[in-house]
């Protein structure tokens, strides 16, 4: 029997690439070149699925063009503001994603961004790395400590609530901010806001865990910058469109915001430049799944959708 084609659009794990190239005429991608629109519209030519990533944007005029012959979109990400659901949904294409595989990894890295901004560690590694350290002294890159501060997680999702058990353990007092109360079982201790107000007003540290798209689109903008606590950290693992960047950065310079971690950029790779100035900003490069466990989990759980619905069986990641 002839193996389904399957474009692969960027360099995955050896093992899920071996899985693909098992299990379809999978149609990879050695040197992991970027791939626009147009090139995946071009190499989809006869193809039955495709397994795109979060930087490549199908938009209503790609999937729309895609050819009839694909039957499935998976997209190696949890994360699918890149991809035109609705356009998907209008020509019945199913789009699988990869929920839940990446949580821990993705807290992990908002907890070290939150660890990071408060105990400026960029800003001493930065020191140490230029020799200008001359050594321990009483009153040098003076932090916050996080245990006993109240950390506001805006959306409370599998993301959110990792990263609430993981600040417990730090002694941190979570509370949060979603669009439904979560049942006891899942919101544990932390305390829920319906107001976005009181839970601007709580948020010491607010970390940004809300899906990305247009119901989010700068929503941490001036006016709520305003309303956190004088010297609060903001900490971002989620979509750097969550973010007014020209008001994040006017308010880390006049201290309204003492510190943010920030690991995603609207318009990424590209960042505002005014971030690469500011000593009291860590960045990092979207490093949220970045484990070998985590993408290995990834692939397998997008190439098991992109199975699942070739063989007419139902994904259990089903984008809806
Ligand atoms: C996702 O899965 O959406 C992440 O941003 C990739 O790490």
């Amino acid at each position: 029997m002839t193996k389904p084609v399957l474009l692969v659009t960027r360099r995955l794990p050896p093992a899920i690439e071996a899985r693909a190239a098992r299990d379809y005429q999978a149609r990879l991608n050695p040197e992991d070149t970027p791939r626009t629109g147009a090139d995946i519209l071009r190499l989809a030519q006869g193809a039955d699925a495709i397994l795109c990533c979060p930087a490549e944007k199908l938009d209503a005029a790609t999937i729309s063009a895609l050819p009839a012959s694909i039957k499935v979109l998976g997209t190696f990400s949890v994360g699918y503001d890149h991809i035109d659901i609705s356009a998907a949904r209008m020509r019945a294409l199913p789009v699988v994603n990869t929920p839940d595989v990446l949580s821990v990894a993705t807290a992990e890295i908002a907890m070290l961004l939150i660890l990071a901004a408060a105990r400026r560690a960029g800003e001493g590694e930065r020191l140490l790395r230029a020799g200008q350290w001359s050594g321990w002294c009483p009153t040098q890159l003076i932090g916050a400590n996080v245990s006993g501060r109240r950390l506001g997680i805006f959306g409370m999702g599998r993301i959110g609530r990792e990263l609430a058990r993981m600040a417990g353990a730090f002694g941190m007092i979570v509370h949060y901010h979603n669009r439904k109360r979560l049942p006891p079982e899942l919101a544990g201790n932390a305390v829920w806001h319906e107001s976005e107000d009181s839970f601007l007003a709580a948020s010491e540290i607010l970390s940004l865990n809300a899906p990305g798209g247009d119901g989010t689109r700068r929503w941490l903008n001036a006016e709520r910058l305003a309303k956190l606590p004088a010297g609060a950290i903001v900490v971002n693992a989620s979509r750097g469109t969550l973010v007014d960047d020209t008001a994040l950065i006017a308010a880390l310079k006049s201290g309204q915001v003492a510190f943010a971690g920030l690991d995603v950029y609207d318009g990424e790779p590209r960042l505002n430049p005014d971030y690469l100035t500011l000593e009291n900003a860590v960045l990092l490069p979207h490093l949220g799944s970045a484990t070998m466990q985590t993408r290995d989990a990834m692939g397998n759980l997008a190439l098991d959708g992109i199975d699942a619905v070739l063989a007419g069986r139902e994904p259990r990641n089903l984008v809806r």
